[in-house]
């Protein structure tokens, strides 16, 4: 990581979020895991609004993986019913800030009550041009990038595509979310270094960043440092710092 004294790059206009430590903050005060998820809840609204504020375009948060699903039937059932009571609760305020929801991930398989609120939710907040806030729920970065490969393999079988001409564009125009800005930075609570199957298409040059916080604990000012410290970051692609000296043989060299 190469960082810069000053902040001198502008800010991410994608952050991906993965929201972890709800049980170990649980956990710590005697409480029990449930009481983690609903704490975490409301981090969502805090940051979804503060995100907004800053002039996000999007917030893509990472609500259930596809692996989640091994955790005990009772924690699933109660993250389900958290999924539909939070779409329910925020429809109008979302609608209100001018947010858009979008989600990512399997749906086929999320249970009826969560995907009636997520088809309300998008539909009513269709129009919001301020900020989209996507939710990653039963959300896999192989999995996507898997049913993907189906579409591309479905042309291609079909006579429509050439596979010799495929190129990472057109993987990338059969993601989840097509239309998706560049992700800039992905924040992890909680302390764990993993991307834990997040965004890893998208992840390929984001910025990351982990605290110790755990999500019920994030806050405003959490997510203010996180942006501080990405414009302290000078992103290359694979180039080189703008301040590098010139490598390439002078024309003197090359005569000599
Ligand atoms: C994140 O918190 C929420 C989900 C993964 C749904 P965890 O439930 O993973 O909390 P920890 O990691 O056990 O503390
Ligand atoms: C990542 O957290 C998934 C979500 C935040 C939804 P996990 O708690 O499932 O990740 P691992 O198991 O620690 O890698
Ligand atoms: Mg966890």
């Amino acid at each position: 990581m190469s960082e810069r004294p000053a902040e001198t790059s502008p800010g991410p206009r994608h952050i991906g979020i993965i929201m972890d430590g709800n049980g170990r903050w649980a956990r710590r005060l005697g409480l029990p895991r449930s009481a983690g998820h609903r704490a975490g809840a409301r981090t969502v609204r805090r940051i979804t609004e503060h995100a907004a504020r800053l002039g996000l375009r999007q917030l893509t948060l990472y609500a259930f993986s596809s692996e989640n699903w091994s955790r005990p039937e009772g924690e699933v059932r109660l993250l389900m019913r958290l999924f539909a009571r939070y779409l329910r609760s925020e429809r109008e305020r979302l609608l209100r800030n001018g947010i858009r929801l979008r989600v990512i991930g399997r749906l086929d398989a999320l249970p009826a009550l969560v995907l009636d609120e997520l088809a309300a939710s998008m539909e009513a907040t269709r129009h919001g041009a301020r900020m989209t806030l996507c939710l990653a729920i039963n959300y896999g970065g192989r999995n996507e990038i898997v049913d993907a490969c189906r579409a591309l393999a479905a042309r291609a079988v079909a006579g429509k595509l050439d596979p010799d001409a495929i190129e990472a564009e057109d993987l990338a125009a059969c993601l989840y979310q097509p239309d998706m800005p560049p992700l800039d930075l992905i924040i992890r609570t909680a302390g764990e270094m993993r991307l834990s199957n997040f965004l890893l298409w998208q992840a390929a040059y984001a910025e990351l960043w982990v605290t110790e916080v755990p999500w019920p604990e994030f806050d405003a000012d959490c997510l203010d440092r996180a942006i501080a410290d990405f414009r302290r970051r000078e992103r290359r692609f694979g180039g080189l710092p703008a301040d590098a000296p010139d490598l390439r043989p002078s024309p003197t060299a090359l005569r000599g």
